[in-house]
């Protein structure tokens, strides 16, 4: 899926299309530079994708920020949004629960802040 590119690469040629056709401004504040296991590479991606599909249908935002680092302290990955938001626990879909999978099935979590009239905040660590 992502090929030979690496995480970083794959996520900065996805956002960079993603920006283009959705018209949504993107910030990216931090991409590792040191390679990233196969599995977390893996999961970190579906949920960046997951997580800019549900931006672009649902948010109205004019502007996405992401920040992924890694460090001693592991992998921590930051997608917000300043769309309309949502009232947390009304909304039962799938693909919120999918992406909370994706972490904890490699050993992480994941917590969605959202404020409406503010955004959506997700928050990933592993
Ligand atoms: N970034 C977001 N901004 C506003 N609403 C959101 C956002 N992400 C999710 N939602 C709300 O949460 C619901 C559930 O999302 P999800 O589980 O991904 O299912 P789906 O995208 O298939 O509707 C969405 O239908 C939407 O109402
Ligand atoms: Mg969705």
């Amino acid at each position: 899926m992502r090929g030979r590119r690496g995480l970083s690469q794959a996520i900065e040629d996805y956002l960079s299309e993603w920006s283009d056709r959705t018209g949504i401004t993107v910030e990216v504040w931090a991409l590792p530079t040191a390679r990233v296991p196969t599995p977390v590479a893996d999961a970190v991606y579906a949920v960046v994708l997951e997580a800019l599909s549900n931006v672009e249908r649902h948010s109205g935002a004019h502007t996405l920020s992401l920040a992924l680092t890694t460090g001693r302290s592991g992998l921590k990955l930051t997608i917000s949004d300043n769309g309309v938001g949502f009232t947390p626990g009304t909304r039962t879909g799938r693909g919120l629960d999918a992406m909370k999978r994706r972490f904890s099935d490699v050993g992480g979590t994941l917590t969605i802040n959202t404020v409406v009239g503010e955004g959506t905040t997700i928050t990933g660590q592993i």
